[in-house]
C-alpha cells in the first residue's frame, strides 16, 4: 500500500514538473515588449506605463491598415488618417467610443522574420530620436502593443501610447471586446502565439509533458495489474 502512495506522489511531482517546464514560455511576446519598454523607463526614473488591452487591440488595427506600407527594406512609413482611431480601430475592437482617448504616440516597424521583444526594442522603438523621445515621453500614461504575421512571412510590430486616464479609456466591451482573427496584442493576460517561432517553442514543450505524462503512466501501470 505504501508502495502506491509512494507512485501517486511520484507521478504528481513529474506533472508538477512538467507544468513548470511549460510555463517557463512567457505567454504573449506583445506583453513582453510592454515589461520591456517599462524596463528601460523606470531605469531612467520615468513613470511605468499601463498596459491597456483596448490600446493593444487598437494597435493591432493599426498593423493592418498599415501592412501594405511594409517596403523591402523593412521600414514602414504610415500616417492612418486621424478618423480611423475612432470609425474603424474602435469600432474593430468593441472599445466604447466615449472611452476613446488622445493617441499621443504610434510606433510601428516590419521585419521579414520574427523578431524577440528585446530585438525589437533594439531595432524599431530605438531606431531614431523620434521613436525613442516617443519611448521616454513623460505625457504617457499607458500603451498598448501589438504583432503580427502579415503576406508573404512579413511580421509587423507596433505599439500605440496614450496619455489618457488610465483607469476609463480604450474600455472594452464586456471586459474583452471582439474576438480578433490574427496576430497578438498586450494586456488581456491571455496567452497568445501569433508567430511560427513561439508556436514551435509551445509545442516543444507540450510534447515535453506528454513525455513526461506518459512515463508516469508506463511507470505506475504494472502495480496497478
Ligand atoms: C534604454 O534604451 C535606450 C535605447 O535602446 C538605450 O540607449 C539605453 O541605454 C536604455 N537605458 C536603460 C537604462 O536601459
Ligand atoms: C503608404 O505609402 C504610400 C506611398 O508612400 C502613401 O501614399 C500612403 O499614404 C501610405 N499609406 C498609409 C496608410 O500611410
Ligand atoms: C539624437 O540625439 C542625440 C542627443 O540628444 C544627438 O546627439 C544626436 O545627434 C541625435 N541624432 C540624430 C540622428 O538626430
Ligand atoms: C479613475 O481614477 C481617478 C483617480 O486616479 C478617480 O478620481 C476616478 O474616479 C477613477 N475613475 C473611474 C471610472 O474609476
Amino acid at each position: 500500500m505504501w508502495n502506491v502512495w509512494h507512485y501517486i506522489h511520484f507521478i504528481v511531482n513529474l506533472s508538477m514538473l512538467a507544468f513548470a517546464a511549460s510555463s517557463t514560455i512567457h505567454g504573449n511576446p506583445a506583453d513582453d515588449l510592454v515589461d520591456r519598454i517599462n524596463l528601460n523607463r523606470t531605469a531612467q526614473k520615468l513613470k511605468e506605463l499601463h498596459n491597456n488591452p483596448g490600446l493593444g487591440c487598437m494597435a493591432l488595427q493599426y498593423i493592418d491598415a498599415c501592412q501594405g506600407n511594409c517596403s523591402s527594406t523593412n521600414t514602414l512609413s504610415c500616417r492612418s488618417p486621424e478618423e480611423d482611431i475612432t470609425e474603424i480601430f474602435a469600432p474593430n475592437c468593441g472599445v466604447e467610443l466615449p472611452t476613446v482617448d488622445i493617441i499621443s504616440g504610434r510606433i510601428i516597424g516590419c521585419q521579414s522574420n520574427y523578431l524577440t521583444p528585446d530585438q525589437v526594442f533594439s531595432s524599431i522603438l530605438s531606431r531614431d530620436n523620434k521613436t525613442l523621445s516617443v519611448v521616454r515621453d513623460k505625457k504617457n500614461t499607458e500603451l498598448g502593443t501589438a504583432f503580427k504575421k502579415v503576406h508573404h512571412g512579413l511580421f509587423i510590430w507596433s505599439v500605440l501610447f496614450s496619455s489618457g486616464q488610465t483607469n476609463s479609456t480604450f474600455v472594452l466591451e464586456g471586459g474583452t471586446g471582439i474576438k480578433q482573427k490574427g496576430g497578438c496584442f498586450s494586456g488581456t493576460g491571455a496567452q497568445c502565439s501569433g508567430a511560427n517561432k513561439v508556436w514551435f517553442l509551445n509545442r516543444k514543450s507540450v510534447f515535453k509533458y506528454a513525455l513526461l505524462t506518459c512515463l508516469a503512466h508506463i511507470t505506475v501501470f504494472p502495480l496497478v495489474m
